[in-house]
């Protein structure tokens, strides 16, 4: 596993339509996983061709994909919110890494990207996301780039019985891209 522990191999880039049915698959993987790391269901996913369509890049919403090899591994959607009172917040959403790849990079060189993307992206100041407060790995890697958690919120989700709260995290970039926000 040597390979894999060379971060410096870490190919992440941009998923573009004809990823459509890999990332499906990844996002299914991630939605079944237990316990919820992610507000949807499987059965609310976009089908293959929404999904292409939501995979064709736009300025304010750009999904990356982690590869070993030609094997789409981890996923994350940095996203910019619209209204134009708005835009100089983007959040990011959708993190996932499939289990056998995990602790070999992959998650950090996909927050690595989507910021860098943030911060080269005129008139982005902030990045927030919100994730489950068991998902405990996550936390500290959010941190660990300078996230910090302003809220939690109760009870977002639940499953089976369970009801799982949320952490809003926020992260101010430092930058001199926010001039035209
Ligand atoms: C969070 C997640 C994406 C991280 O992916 P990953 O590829 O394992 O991340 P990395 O390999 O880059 O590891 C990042 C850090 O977490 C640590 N880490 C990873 N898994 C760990 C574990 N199970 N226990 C302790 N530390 C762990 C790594 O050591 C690394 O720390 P370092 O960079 O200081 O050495 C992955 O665990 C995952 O998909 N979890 C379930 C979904 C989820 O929680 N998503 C977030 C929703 S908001």
């Amino acid at each position: 596993m040597e390979f894999e522990q060379d971060t410096s191999l870490v190919n992440v880039r941009v998923l573009i339509p004809v990823n459509a049915e890999a990332y499906r698959s990844v996002r299914l993987c991630s939605l079944h996983e237990q316990p919820p790391a992610f507000g949807s269901l499987p059965e609310l996913e976009p089908n293959l061709s929404e999904t292409a369509a939501r995979l064709a890049e736009s300025d304010d919403r750009c999904f990356f994909g982690a590869f070993k090899g030609e094997q789409l591994v981890g996923i994350i959607r940095l996203s910019r919110y619209s209204a134009p009172n708005e835009k100089h917040r983007a959040y990011l959403a959708g993190f996932y890494v499939l289990p056998p790849f995990r602790c070999y990079g992959y998650g950090r060189a996909l927050i690595h990207k989507a910021l860098d993307r943030a911060k080269n992206t005129l008139g982005i100041r902030r990045v927030n996301l919100t994730v489950v407060t068991k998902q405990e790995v996550a936390i500290r890697l959010y941190q660990s780039f300078g996230f910090r958690i302003y809220g939690t919120e109760e009870e977002t989700f639940s499953r089976d019985g369970q009801f799982y709260d949320e952490h809003l995290m926020t992260l101010k970039l430092n930058s001199d891209n926010d001039r035209n926000a």
